[in-house]
């Protein structure tokens, strides 16, 4: 599959920062893309048929996490109240399953000393009517009480998972909690949602693949696009 790539990044809201690619991405395909511009992007197989176009591709998302575990250092490497001991480091909190790529890669990118905890969380509706609030199951493995704990989230969409995770996390007393997410969409989750690093602000389309997923695949496709509408229905 070839796509068009930009490389100079422009800043957004909250630090976020999308290559050009990325905001001309949602209205760019492969064949609309110039042919000088056009870049292989490494991926031939039985997923390309089903993605309606790359919206990320690997290499702008391997900049981009190259650059968050560089600001995550900063901003743990600042001194304040509770400035980090080099020593103990920090505790990544992955949300299972889908930012275990993007924890794989950022883990890499950051200069600090690091555990991981696990945090599973899966909700099922009531159990004769849909009309009844759906209930939440959430497993957490691994200490976080006094940890300096950065949760690991693919995607921020409504916003209702997130808060569930971090009032848990509060409840075990972190030292600290702060959150990182690789991709917000844009005007979904109440401003009040506390997110500090942001990977990519995005439209509002179902996307998959860098650890996302429809229905438990395309975890695997190697960039972040967005799945043909119709095999959603
Ligand atoms: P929430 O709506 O912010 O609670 O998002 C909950 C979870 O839904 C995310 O962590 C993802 O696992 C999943 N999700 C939301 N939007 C997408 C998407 O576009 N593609 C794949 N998974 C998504
Ligand atoms: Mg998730």
């Amino acid at each position: 599959m070839r796509i068009a790539r930009h490389t100079s990044p422009v800043s957004l809201a909250d630090g976020a920062v999308v290559s050009e690619g990325t905001s001309q991405a949602t209205g760019r395909c492969s064949t609309q893309a110039s042919r000088d511009q056009a870049v292989d992007v490494g991926y031939n197989g039985p997923m390309d048929a089903d993605i309606e176009r790359v919206l990320l591709d690997r290499e702008t998302i391997r900049r981009r996490v190259q650059e968050l575990g560089r600001e995550i250092a900063q901003v743990y490497g600042n001194p304040g109240e509770n400035r980090l001991d080099e020593r103990a480091g920090v505790t990544l909190l992955p949300i299972l399953s889908g930012s275990i790529i993007f924890l794989a890669d950022l883990i890499r990118e950051l200069p600090l000393m690091m555990k991981l905890a696990f945090v599973h969380i899966s909700s099922y509706p009531g159990r004769s009517t849909e009309s009844q609030p759906h209930r939440t199951l959430l497993e957490l493995t691994g200490d976080v009480a006094g940890r300096h704990v950065l949760i690991v989230d693919d995607i921020l969409d409504s916003g209702r998972t997130l808060p569930i995770v971090q009032d848990a996390v509060r409840q075990r007393g972190p030292a600290s909690l702060r959150t990182c997410v690789l991709l917000r969409k844009r005007g979904k989750a109440p401003a009040k949602l506390k997110v500090d690093f942001v990977g990519f602000e995005i439209d509002d389309l179902f996307v998959v693949g860098y650890g996302l997923d429809f229905d438990d695949l395309y975890r695997n496709y190697p960039h972040i696009g967005v799945l043909r509408a119709e095999l959603m229905s």
